[in-house]
């Protein structure tokens, strides 16, 4: 009999399922529930202490009803500020989403790194010591965008978004002249994960290439790194959808192929 390990993946919202499909593909044995906090959604218009309040007694329940062997706070807003607390708290394993500045800061040939994140992550101390750390001399511009991860749950939705909305929140990540790719912003750090929803249309709409970094397939990585090698081979346990607004899966479709294609329960 082979076991299959449960892996809770927790966003505010659906912008987690880009952090799921990776974590799906590299571990397609283990059994998921995927939790969006909905009832809270957008995490980025909330206080730090409110966001602390709400996560941390929430996973308590979270964990006493599924009992993973695994959470990934799949959630830049929340991470950049409750995973000391929740390692206190709980015994489980944590694994937690970032801004990847580090590896852009490493990459970058123009030394010009842009942060496109949800205003609570742009304003967190976590967020300005990763760029004290990490920069490696790079001019690091931190972009705080108000609407985006609504704008990326509504696409995802089948709600037609235009491109002056999206642009609205891209555009400052554009930094220097755009005739000159040796000096112009050249890597764009995808700190919520919501963004990546959106990814196609925020290549058209950039006024210059730039590498858009997503830090799923690392945080996927790490999850496999920490459960060790999976004994199921590929026959796919099941997964559960939840959202704590108890409202109904009215997305399941879209929603399939981020489970690797499983049903829901
Ligand atoms: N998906 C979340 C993140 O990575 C945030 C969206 C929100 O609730 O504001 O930051």
């Amino acid at each position: 009999m082979t076991y299959s390990p449960t892996i809770l993946v927790f966003d505010s919202g659906l912008g987690g399922l880009t952090v799921l499909r990776e974590v799906v593909a590299a571990r397609p044995d283990a059994h998921y529930v995927y939790v969006a906090d909905d009832a809270f959604f957008p995490y980025g218009h909330h206080s730090e202490d409110e966001i602390i309040a709400r996560v941390v007694p929430l996973m308590g329940e979270l964990i006493g009803t599924h009992d993973p062997d695994l959470v990934v706070i799949a959630c830049n807003t929340a991470s950049t500020l409750v995973m000391s607390h929740l390692r206190a708290a709980y015994s489980v394993p944590f694994v937690g989403t970032v801004p990847a500045i580090k590896p852009a800061c490493a990459q970058s040939k123009s030394r010009r790194v842009s942060v496109l994140g949800t205003k609570g992550t742009v304003k967190r101390e976590y967020t300005k010591a990763l760029i004290r750390d990490f920069a490696q001399g790079c001019e690091v511009t931190l972009v705080g965008s108000p609407e985006l991860a609504s704008l990326a749950e509504a696409a995802l939705g089948g709600q037609p978004i235009s491109d002056g909305d999206i642009l609205a929140e891209l555009t400052p990540c554009f930094v220097g002249d755009a005739d000159d790719a040796t000096s112009r912003t050249d890597i764009v750090v995808l700190a919520c994960t919501h963004y990546p929803l959106l990814l196609d249309r925020l290549k058209e709409l950039a006024p210059w290439p730039v590498d858009w970094i997503d830090p799923a397939p690392a945080i996927a990585r790490r999850v496999s790194d920490l459960l060790g090698p999976g004994t199921g081979g590929n026959v796919q346990s099941g997964a559960e959808m939840i959202f704590t607004s108890n409202r109904a899966h009215s997305l399941a479709a879209a929603l399939m192929p981020f489970f690797g294609g499983r049903v829901l329960a």
